[in-house]
């Protein structure tokens, strides 16, 4: 039995080793993490349980047949952060660059197969030079196999992916499918051809960040949603990120109160918005000031500026905030604020995530770039996503709320469950002085006085509408309340909405305008 039993011990230090002791130091020169590092900073301490560590490729072309490394380039099993359960699967760059065959792909679908039957999340730390070249179409298949499981996932247990190296081909699909990407700056990079593709097809001379690294991804494409300085950063904020999340679509996100009491005033937020409506405030003061402790975990800070998105709690239990940015672009809705703010919809929806909506809006982006650009579709999109969910859905105006994007945000029409406003909101079709010019454009030209009679009538429009009553007194705001209030009345619906059950008519799937 020793003998056996040392046989196995054996076995198992092979595996531990990848690509050998030179290839880990390289990737230690680099600043990056190995695959099992990696899953030791995520996963709580000796909580690992590694499945199919003695996987080996099939593949006999190139010369593969007498390379065989076990475990084929990827660590996968599950374990527990903060004592709940998920799966995780790492890939070692140190293995063929972290490419995936056939045998690495079926490994990463047994753990997404059982995540999806226990129904908990999947982490996937990614790591790799894409399809493995010398397998050819059996690496393609395995892709596809992970594609049709990351989409079959989506929306039932939540999937976050880390990059945490250079990825390529079909290594950023399956990332693009998941719920959340983190990149990690200055070794991550992502794109579907790297630089020397690039220059061989377009001519274009790049660098792999300026092509495909996390600044490039967190700030212009949105392909990011997050960035971290180092590995160890990156697995610490995908900890944070869990902590805000159900573990399936059919519980409700983990409560965890802090000492905050739900009735706390600031009364800071009293003064917080200017006289002067064109003047800009920052609205995470009112984010910061509301949630508990002031924690606020932030989604694509780095993009579209002009909406905030992001998870935080009140009262203990997570809610997702979606909240428009005056100081940036003056809160305006553009083609990717809309995105980024229909998909963060759309994920507190599937996870059964309050949300609360601070509004400060003067209308969607006018222009030929946005017109061309298809603001339509993706400004209806953000409408579109307001409109499906089903979770508790909360709005505070606090200043604008301002033709469209009156309705867009989480208005009463679309199943707004709690409508407030603070006394400085401004419903209206648009802001006081286009409105004017439009329909008494005759009576001014006509006006012994043009510029009087402008001022006249702008005085006149601002006093009817550029307040929260004329919406209120018709049932669309359910009550004008004291900014320092805030807290408390949203903590006191989240408890009401605790037990709100509604749902859409039954069908295949909706067909969002895409
Ligand atoms: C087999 C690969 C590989 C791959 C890297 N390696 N990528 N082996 N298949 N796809 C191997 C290298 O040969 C090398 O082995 C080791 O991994 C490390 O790679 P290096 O190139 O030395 O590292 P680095 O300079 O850091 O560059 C990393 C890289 C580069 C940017 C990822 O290797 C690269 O461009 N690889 C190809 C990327 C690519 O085009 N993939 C697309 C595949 S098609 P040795 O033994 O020399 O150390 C695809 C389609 C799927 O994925 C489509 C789905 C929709």
């Amino acid at each position: 039995m020793s003998s056996k039993l040392d046989r196995m011990k054996a076995l198992r230090e092979q595996t531990l080793v990848g690509g050998g002791p030179e290839r880990i130091a390289a990737q230690h020169k680099q600043g990056k993490l190995t695959a099992r590092e990696r899953i030791d900073l995520l996963l709580d301490e000796g909580s690992f349980v590694e499945l199919d560590r003695y996987v080996e490729h099939q593949c006999d072309s190139f010369g593969m047949g007498a390379k065989k490394v076990p475990g084929d380039g990827v660590v996968t099993g599950h374990g527990t952060i903060d004592g709940r359960p998920l799966f995780v699967f790492s890939q070692d760059f140190t293995v063929w660059g972290g490419s995936l065959g056939a045998a690495h792909a079926q490994k990463i679908c047994k753990v997404m197969d059982q995540a999806l039957k226990v129904g908990v999340p999947v982490v996937g730390m990614n790591d790799s030079g894409g399809a493995r070249i010398q397998e050819g179409v059996a690496a393609l298949g395995g892709y596809a196999d992970i594609f049709l499981r990351n989409t079959l996932a989506s929306g039932v247990v939540p999937q976050l992916s880390a990059i945490m190296g250079p990825c390529a081909g079909g290594a950023v699909y399956s990332p693009a499918i998941t719920d959340f990407v983190t990149m990690v700056e200055g070794t991550s990079y992502m794109f579907v051809t790297g630089p020397n593709v690039v220059k061989t097809v377009t001519h274009e001379q790049v660098t792999s960040e300026d092509l495909g690294g996390a600044t490039v991804h967190a700030s212009k494409s949105g392909v990011a949603h997050f960035t971290a300085p180092t590995d160890a950063d990156a697995l610490a904020l995908l900890r944070r990120l869990f902590s805000f999340l159900p573990l399936n679509n059919r519980e409700d996100p983990p409560r965890r109160k802090n000492g905050d009491e739900p009735d706390r005033e600031s009364p800071e937020l009293d003064t917080l918005v200017p006289e002067n409506p064109n003047k800009p405030y920052d609205m995470h003061q009112v984010i910061r000031a509301i949630v508990d402790a002031g924690d606020f975990l932030e989604v694509h800070d780095k993009f579209a500026k002009n909406l905030i998105v992001g998870f935080a709690r009140l009262d203990g239990r997570p809610i997702g905030i979606v909240a428009n940015q005056p100081a940036h672009l003056a809160g305006v809705l553009d083609i990717d604020a809309s995105l980024k703010g229909a998909r963060f919809v759309r994920f507190c929806d599937c996870f059964n995530i309050p949300l609360v909506v601070f509004e400060d809006v003067p209308g969607f982006l006018p222009g030929v770039a946005q017109e061309h650009g298809g603001i339509i579709k993706h400004g209806a999109k953000l409408l579109y996503a307001f409109c499906e969910a089903t979770v508790p859905k909360i709005t505070v105006i606090t200043r604008k709320a301002y033709g469209g994007a009156y309705d867009v945000m989480n208005s009463k029409h679309v199943r707004g469950d709690l409508n407030l406003a603070w006394p400085t909101a401004e419903c209206a079709v648009m802001g006081a002085a286009g409105a004017v010019e439009i329909i008494f454009n005759r009576q001014i030209a006509a006006a012994a006085d043009p510029k009087a009679e402008k001022e006249k009538l702008t005085a006149e429009y601002l006093e009817r509408f550029a307040n929260p009553y004329e919406a209120a007194r018709r049932g669309f705001i359910d009550d004008v309340i004291e900014p320092r209030t805030t807290r408390r009345h949203l903590s006191r619906a989240l408890a009401l909405l605790k037990t709100k059950h509604d749902s859409n008519p039954p069908r295949k799937h909706g067909n969002l305008p895409l």
